[in-house]
């Protein structure tokens, strides 16, 4: 159905019906619902028009997912014997799908396994970016469980017109470098890009998964789901398959083995930003269909854009987010143009106090900064007018160059080579996989026997 603001009047016909009611049709033309899929985010517009920041209580209710609560970080804590993650204590990583059912798992010594991703649609990746890596980086130490990331360059040459599927294999290979500039641990992690894993004769199980998901995708539900309309491509309408298809063991037997009905018994578990959370609705809807479990999900917050809760990090916007490549100095300078929740003037700020809640410095800190005390110092300080935005800008500055620098380094080491390997179907090395670690055992005993009488053949010579 039309709304009233998508009807026009006709030039020279009198006004039609739905007009005649001005004030309502300046309110519906000016708000506008938050829109949250995971090609357009948006918190939508106040009455008078202005954008507002995304409602994250409200899309746990639209979306139906639960809530993470204190009861379910006691029971990972228990479970796992970690602290749970800054942005968990946080309630950046806020909402989840059967989070529980993995931890019970767990608990019994059944292997699981994550999944994740990225699509490749620039080369430059942000603060932004690496923050749903980090919080998996963290899952797999705590788990010590096998990782598969999925690089969706096809996903970004069917929804970008000026992209060619040669710029976005380019982007993919830089974003597999940044991505294992993490810290990903290689014996655990599978990267792949679409383009070229689903052409290669490794992926005929993958491809068999696609097949069974779109036999059972309509159009209705992915114009549903999508909000796509007759003008969306072909390509666009099949893909939502193949990133479901991910979630499925069975989409790897060289990790997790052939025999489909033990590989078929493998939880998922897949952190993401909570944009990506619809393509993962309709897998749930399908996975019981084609005998597999439905995968758990946990969902992060977005990472605000410099200029302000209600505004969009964008790549073509540089002071709008932290590249990874920037140097010290333009984190500083991005820092220091930060939108901020101060006052005018250094005395009204002393008299009214900062507001940490619309403050992107203090937003950030929240994000990067690991000891809760310091933050929770920081928070009052700054609520309470005693701490000025240039000191609490300095300190989020040092904590963001510390971050940058880190990768900085870590991508630095990060080779050709190395990427290489992460990216080549293999099998992993994980706890709770006891028949494929004794067979990697024994290959790296066979590789070590062989070195040695190497090395012996060397000295001889
Ligand atoms: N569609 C995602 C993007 O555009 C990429 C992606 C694929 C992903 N699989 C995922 C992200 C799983 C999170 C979890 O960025």
């Amino acid at each position: 159905m039309a709304s009233v603001s998508e009807v026009k009047d006709e030039p020279g016909q009198p006004p039609a019906l739905t007009s005649l009611s001005l004030a309502e049709a300046a309110q519906e033309a000016k708000s506008k619902e938050q829109i949250v899929t995971p090609f357009d985010v948006s918190g939508g517009l106040d009455e008078l028009g202005n954008p507002k920041a995304i409602d994250y209580d409200k899309l746990v209710d639209t979306f139906g997912s639960q809530r993470i609560d204190k009861l379910l970080l006691d029971r990972f804590e228990k479970v796992t014997g970690h602290k749970p993650h800054r942005m968990l204590r946080r309630g950046l990583v806020f909402s989840h799908r059967d989070l529980n059912l993995i931890l019970d798992k767990y608990e019994k010594g059944i292997p699981f396994f994550l999944y994740t991703g990225r699509g490749p649609s620039s080369d430059s990746m942000h603060v932004g970016h690496t923050i749903p890596f980090e919080f998996t980086k963290y899952l797999q130490d705590v788990f010590d469980v096998p990782l598969v990331i999925m690089l969706t360059d096809d996903e970004k040459f069917y929804h970008t017109p000026r992209l060619s599927l040669k710029d976005v294999y380019k982007f993919t290979i830089q974003n597999a470098m940044d991505i294992i500039a993490v810290g990903f641990d290689m014996k655990k992690t599978f990267i792949f890009a679409d383009t070229e894993f689903v052409d290669g004769g490794f992926a005929a199980a993958f491809n068999n998964n696609v097949r069974e998901l779109g036999k059972r995708t309509t159009i209705n539900q992915i114009k549903g789901t999508f909000g796509f309309n007759d003008s969306n491509n072909i390509a666009e309408f099949a893909f939502p398959a193949m990133q479901s298809a991910t979630a499925f063991a069975t989409s790897f037997p060289f990790i997790f083995g052939t025999d489909p009905k033990k590989v078929a018994k493998v939880p998922c578990l897949i952190p993401c930003a909570i944009d990506q959370d619809p393509y993962f609705r309709q897998c749930r809807d399908n996975a019981p269909k084609m005998g597999y479990l439905k995968p758990a999900i946990i969902h992060s917050v977005f990472l605000p854009s410099l200029r302000g809760r209600e505004s969009k990090m964008s790549a073509s916007d540089a002071d709008s987010s932290i590249f990874l490549s920037d140097t010290d100095n333009q984190v500083k300078k991005k820092v220091g143009k930060a939108f901020s929740g101060g006052q005018d003037t250094a005395e009204e700020h002393r008299r009214i106090g900062g507001r940490t809640a619309v403050d992107v410095p203090f937003q950030y800190l929240t994000f990067f900064m690991e000891d809760d005390e310091e933050l929770e110092r920081i928070r009052i300080e700054y609520e309470e007018g005693r701490m000025q935005s240039g000191e609490l800008k300095m300190a989020c500055t040092k904590e963001l160059q510390a971050y940058v620098g880190g990768f900085r380094d870590r991508r630095k080491a990060v080779t050709e080579e190395i990427r290489r390997e992460f990216m080549r179907p293999r099998q992993l090395v994980f706890r709770g996989m006891p028949a494929e670690k004794e067979l990697q055992d024994a290959r790296n005993k066979r590789i070590m026997t062989l070195e040695e009488e190497l090395g012996k053949l060397k000295n001889a010579h």
